[in-house]
């Protein structure tokens, strides 16, 4: 194992745990969480569990002077689902704080360290483009959205990048919808299918820019080890969907129909606000990925499936 030290937060989510499983054996990884015991139970092996809360200072900064790269992935979950929280003001306030102060003090930590990180990993999402129903390319380079969650990932994102001020070589990670079939949005998407009530969500012309866990993890890694990576990164497949042929393929993978269409109207009511997640998309493309040379192992979607749900090819 080398002696490089990577700090990772957020390393006890759905993420994370696919992370340290891939870095473990490679790094010596020091796992900051608001419950370092649990995480130590749950993530047993790392080099150090330290406890950590967003903000802007504390006494886990130490922890991050010397540190080889930091990877920041901790945040209050943005999508809950049917039964989860509601996007309630006082919801949304910590969607926000959770990311833009803990990143704050991240980056607090990264300018006071004697010996500062090679380089600085943070969370993002393709949420930062903006709500489209339609299938306009997103590179990297095209502009941020203004509704809440684009705002939050500006927030986010400008908190990060005074890493690189600090002379850190600093990307942000805008990952889109991870598949798995354990959890997140997957096994919620899943669910009608199985129940063979399943159809694509209307108007079917928004664009899911999905990932295989694969892939987030290799460019996750990509990120961290290859020095030409820097500022923002897409981490979706290149194979992104409008919605009405994402459904088709899942139906199609589950030997389920796709017939029945789901309205925005009974998202409203369902999720409130966060229907937004579901009832608009972004054609993201993996345009900085692709042109440094990262190979997807997963860039269509029914190999990607078949691959989770354990199907033949
Ligand atoms: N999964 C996706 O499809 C997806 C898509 C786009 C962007 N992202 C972003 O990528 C990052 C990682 O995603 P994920 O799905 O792995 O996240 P996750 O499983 O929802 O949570 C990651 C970790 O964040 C910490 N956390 C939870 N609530 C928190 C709060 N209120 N304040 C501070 N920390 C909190 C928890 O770690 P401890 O309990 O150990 O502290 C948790 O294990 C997130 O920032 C997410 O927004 C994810």
């Amino acid at each position: 194992m080398s002696t490089k030290r990577i700090v990772i937060t957020g390393a006890t989510g759905l993420i994370g745990r696919k992370l340290v499983a891939e870095l473990q054996n490679e790094y010596a990884l020091v796992i900051f969480s608001r419950n370092p015991s649990r995480a130590r139970d749950t993530l047993p092996g790392a080099a150090d569990y330290v406890a950590w809360q967003p903000s802007e200072q504390g006494a886990w900064m130490s922890a991050i002077d010397g540190a080889w790269g930091v990877i920041h992935l901790a945040g209050a979950p943005i999508s809950t689902g049917l039964l989860g929280k509601r996007w309630t003001p006082e919801y949304k306030a910590e969607i926000r704080n959770s990311r833009v102060i803990g990143t704050r003090g991240i980056v607090n930590a990264i300018a006071a360290a004697s010996q500062r990180p090679n380089v600085f990993i943070c969370a993002s999402a393709v949420g930062y483009y903006g709500p489209y129903r339609d299938s306009t390319p997103l590179d990297e380079s095209a502009p941020p959205g203004r509704d809440f969650l684009a705002q939050v990932c500006v927030a986010w994102e400008a908190e990060a990048a005074r890493a690189e001020s600090f002379g850190v070589r600093t990307v942000q990670l805008r990952t889109g919808l991870l598949l798995d079939p354990e959890s997140g949005a997957l096994p919620q998407i899943m669910l009608p299918f199985k129940l063979m009530t399943g159809g694509p969500i209307l108007p079917g012309t928004q664009v899911y820019p999905w990932i295989h866990p694969a892939d987030e993890v290799g460019l996750i890694r990509f990120a961290l080890e290859d020095e030409r990576v820097r500022g923002p990164l897409n981490a979706v497949a290149p194979g992104a969907l409008p919605n009405r042929e994402f459904a088709a393929i899942l139906g199609k993978v589950l030997g389920s129909p796709s017939w029945l269409p789901v309205p925005e109207f009974s998202l409203r009511i369902a999720l409130g606000e966060m229907a937004d997640l579901v009832v608009y998309g972004q054609n993201a493309i993996p345009r900085k990925a692709l042109d440094l040379g990262y190979q997807f192992r997963f860039p269509t979607l029914e190999p990607a499936l078949r691959d989770l749900l354990k199907l033949p090819p």
